[in-house]
């Protein structure tokens, strides 16, 4: 058996954590999502339910992987022998298989922009000479398929390294940049012309505009953006020291990841305004906007190369925490080398990732009821399987693991947090599971169609 890793330090927990947390998800999908739903109140509702819901799943999920010590699978195998509780773990490892085979995609265009912001490819054009570069990019087929295989490549060279020389290193330094980088751009974005409106489609709320989709997507989004729902955060925390604070590695992470996805809403908005995108442009949102901001700021073209280069790394931490949950499972469960482990899951999302880059040319025939394979990659994780798998780990650590247990994870046996676990124990065992299965029937009840 190997020797299990684990995070050296408090800091390298939350860098490694929030490594995984802050990504693409933040940066790229949260303004898309939010640009879809009309805005202001997708946000609050989102902000609600990361609060609420989303940290005491991720609590739930650290105290499982901790308790066991065991890759997503084996720790339900272990806290619960000879139960069926593995399929969640199982689950958890599909999820992670559709997650990287978009996100890998994504993770190839921010590729590409790194390298034209290098070649300084975003000057001096105009709104709709860098839609149409972009759209053509997208289109051609074969670059974004190199792109994504090269983002593959490059995750798995960092996750070959282990967990504390590869994953901690590297998280420790540039999450901080990246975080300083993004609050000057959403400086400046304020101060475009007419971005009042991108303003006020963040903080005005439009109450007639929310339905049950809406908060589905919302709470989709949270865990998408907090890694919830499929044994990322069980792996995660069984590396996490025995003394270790899970609730403050918890807090920490979570609000970076939200002020970090607040911050890329209000550098993105007014800009979006600015410039004259349609806010629900889709997946393609971020990628449209951008260049734009840095083609008009003083020192724009340095700063976007340093920009799309921590956008690259972000996305990177968060891939590799995907990967992390294969790997795991296929070393500790099926007793293959990590390396070989890596070789097969990087080999076979290089062919799901290629199909997902295809299904985005215009006319693909890689759709099904008009929605590209990617789209529905993208939906499939964040509004069934993730929300399906959050419920069953919140159901397994409120009403399967022993309350002794949980309690002795959460608290360090007593330590702190006393006051408050009682109250996220009844938010574990009542609350979120009666919200995710009410959301859930409402959603296939109501509308009774995949999302
Ligand atoms: N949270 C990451 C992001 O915001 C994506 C991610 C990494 C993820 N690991 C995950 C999403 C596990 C869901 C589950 O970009």
């Amino acid at each position: 058996m190997e020797k299990r890793g684990s995070f050296g330090s408090r800091f390298g927990a939350v860098a490694a954590v929030g490594g995984s947390v802050i990504g693409l998800g933040n940066i790229w999908r949260f303004p898309y999502i939010a640009g879809e739903n009309g805005g202001a109140v997708f946000i609050l509702i989102y902000l609600s339910i990361s609060f609420l819901i989303s940290i005491p799943i991720m609590l739930s999920e650290f105290s499982i992987g901790r308790a066991a010590r065991r890759n997503s699978m084996g720790a339900f195998t272990r806290l619960a022998p000879g139960t069926q509780w593995k399929w969640v773990g199982y689950a958890g490892i599909l999820t992670a298989f559709i997650i990287l085979s978009f996100y890998c995609v994504i993770g190839g265009w921010a590729f590409e922009f790194l390298k034209e912001s290098i070649l300084n490819q975003f000057q001096g054009k105009t709104p709709d000479q860098i839609e149409a570069s972009f759209k053509g990019f997208v289109a051609c087929g074969w670059r974004p398929i190199i792109w994504t295989v090269l983002f593959i490549i490059a995750s798995t060279a960092i996750i070959l390294a282990g967990v504390q020389q590869g994953i901690e290193r590297y998280t420790k330094i540039l999450m901080p940049i990246l975080f300083i980088l993004l609050l000057g751009m959403a400086i400046n974005s304020l101060t475009l012309e007419g971005a009042q409106k991108g303003v006020a489609f963040l903080l005005k709320p439009d109450f007639s505009k929310v339905s049950g989709s809406t908060v589905l997507q919302a709470l989709g989004q949270s865990f998408f953006s907090m890694s919830l729902g499929m044994g990322a955060m069980i792996t995660y925390g069984s590396y996490l020291r025995k003394e270790e604070k899970m609730m403050k590695v918890g807090a920490l992470v979570a609000l970076s990841d939200i002020t970090v996805a607040i911050l890329s809403g209000l550098a993105i908005f007014p800009a979006v305004f600015s410039f004259g995108i349609n806010p629900s442009s889709g997946p393609d949102l971020v990628f449209l906007t951008l260049p734009n901001i840095f083609s008009q700021m003083s020192g724009g073209h340095l700063l976007s190369i340093v920009f799309f280069f921590l956008l690259f790394i972000a996305a990177i931490t968060s891939s590799i925490s995907l990967l992390e949950v294969i790997v795991a499972y296929m070393t500790e469960e099926l007793h293959i080398t990590r390396k070989r482990a890596i070789a097969y899951t990087a080999t076979a999302i290089c062919i799901t990732g290629s199909l997902c880059a295809l299904s985005m040319i215009p006319d693909s025939i890689l759709t099904i009821d008009g929605k590209s394979l990617f789209d529905l990659c993208d939906s499939l994780s964040s509004n069934i399987m993730m929300p399906l798998g959050a419920l069953f780990i919140v159901l397994f650590a409120g009403w399967v693991l022993s309350p002794i247990r949980l309690r002795n994870e959460m608290t360090n046996h007593l330590q702190y947090g006393i006051t408050i676990f009682p109250v996220i124990r009844f938010m574990i065992r009542f609350v979120i599971p009666v919200v995710i299965l009410l959301l859930f029937l409402n959603q296939v009840g109501l509308f009774g169609r995949l999302p």
